[in-house]
């Protein structure tokens, strides 16, 4: 038996249906789990990628609505709480929407799983960026301690605080075995551009850097650098990051929140160079001003609790990540574009890709 086996398992992924929720339950079934429950509304999710699989069923409603609550069942064993309303621009357009579909699924779900006694642990996707130091200097790796500030970018990075605020305030008074994982820019197959409803803004299409890259640079275009590429990220491939998820639930302390990340600070500037190198584009990026919303140029996260306490590293490096994500992109062009041109009206740049 593998040191992440779930056998005999019974766990709910809430977004389970989205890019990291489907790469959980993909490796929870290759770990022998027993059953899974996703609830997804499919706001920013596409069903090909629930793996159809007798074990798995889905809910596809919203996790704040009462009858959905009503039926998960009392006898789970772990639980990863992964929805929200994808992502920051989206959040900026329509701030309500945000709260409905991030702040309140966490309040919502977290009241009703705290009167189920057999749950092990709640694993919640917690935002690195909502924590990170605001800087375009040389920035620091951010540890899980780092001072949060009360002034942020966009309600979607409030609503991923308010989800730790509510699973701490449940553990406090409920000891609803609540586990925070800080999470830095996840990358990798299974990010479909385009997937779920339009949230108001081209990037329900454009919604990531790496698979917007990827997508451009096989069509040999120029990559837009925003603040001309000078900026920085944490990448960390999406197998890692789910591996860590499955740890975090079988060996984290309740309470406690451990940075998912690779330590590596990548700038967007190599990133797009790496793309255009495994995607063959010899077109030079475009050089762009800075977004009027990104305050937050540069960020890099802290993994040494994570490596200390629980034994996790990402292993996956940006290369061997990109070279894979960009082969899962051409295998699957054709769905993808199916996936973006729902959006076609609204974006209508789509259609010379068709
Ligand atoms: N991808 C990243 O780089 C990154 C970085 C930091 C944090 N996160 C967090 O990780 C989690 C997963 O992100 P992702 O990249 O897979 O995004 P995603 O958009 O693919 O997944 C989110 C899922 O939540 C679902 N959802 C939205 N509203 C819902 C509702 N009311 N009820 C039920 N389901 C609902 C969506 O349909 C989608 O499947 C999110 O909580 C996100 O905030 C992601």
């Amino acid at each position: 038996m593998s040191d992440l086996s779930f056998k005999g398992q019974k766990v709910l992924v809430v977004g389970g249906a989205g890019f990291v929720g489907s790469n959980l339950v993909k490796m929870l079934l290759a770990n022998d789990v027993e059953r899974v429950l996703i609830i997804d509304n499919l706001l920013s999710a596409d069903m090909v990628n629930v793996p159809s699989d007798d074990r798995v069923s889905i809910i596809p409603y919203s996790v704040a609505d009462e009858r959905v609550l009503a039926q998960i069942p009392n006898d789970l064993d772990y639980v990863w709480h992964l929805a929200c309303y994808h992502g920051n621009q989206s959040s900026i357009h329509d701030p309500i929407a945000d709260h409905d579909n991030n702040t309140v699924t966490s309040l919502r779900l977290f009241e009703r799983l705290k009167d189920i006694k057999s749950i092990k642990k709640v694993v919640y996707a917690a935002a690195g960026c909502a924590v990170a130091e605001k800087t375009f200097d040389a920035p620091s790796a951010t540890p899980e301690d780092a001072p949060i500030s009360l002034f942020h970018d966009s309600p979607y990075s409030l609503s991923k605080l308010f989800g730790e605020f509510y699973g701490n305030y449940y553990y406090t008074r409920h000891g609803l075995p609540f586990v925070k994982a800080r999470f830095q820019n996840i990358y990798g197959p299974g990010e479909i551009l385009g997937a779920g409803h339009w949230r108001g803004t081209v990037h329900t299409v454009w919604r990531n850097v790496t698979p917007t890259f990827i997508f451009r640079s096989l069509h040999q275009e120029a990559l837009p650098l925003d603040n001309g590429g000078d900026a920085s990220r944490d990448f960390i491939f999406v197998d890692d990051l789910v591996r860590g998820l499955m740890i975090l639930a079988l060996r984290g302390e309740p309470s406690e929140a451990y940075n998912l990340a690779s330590g590596v600070e990548t700038s967007i500037l190599h990133l797009a160079e790496l793309i255009n190198k495994e995607a063959q584009n010899p077109t030079p990026a475009a050089i762009n001003p800075k977004r009027d919303w990104d305050t937050s140029g540069k960020r890099f996260g802290d993994p040494t609790k994570s490596r200390e306490k629980l034994g996790f590293v990402a292993e996956v490096s940006i290369e061997e990540g990109i070279k894979r994500t960009v082969a899962w992109t051409k295998d699957n062009l054709d769905y993808i574009k199916k996936t973006m041109a729902k959006h076609i009206k609204m974006v209508p740049e789509i259609e010379k890709y068709l």
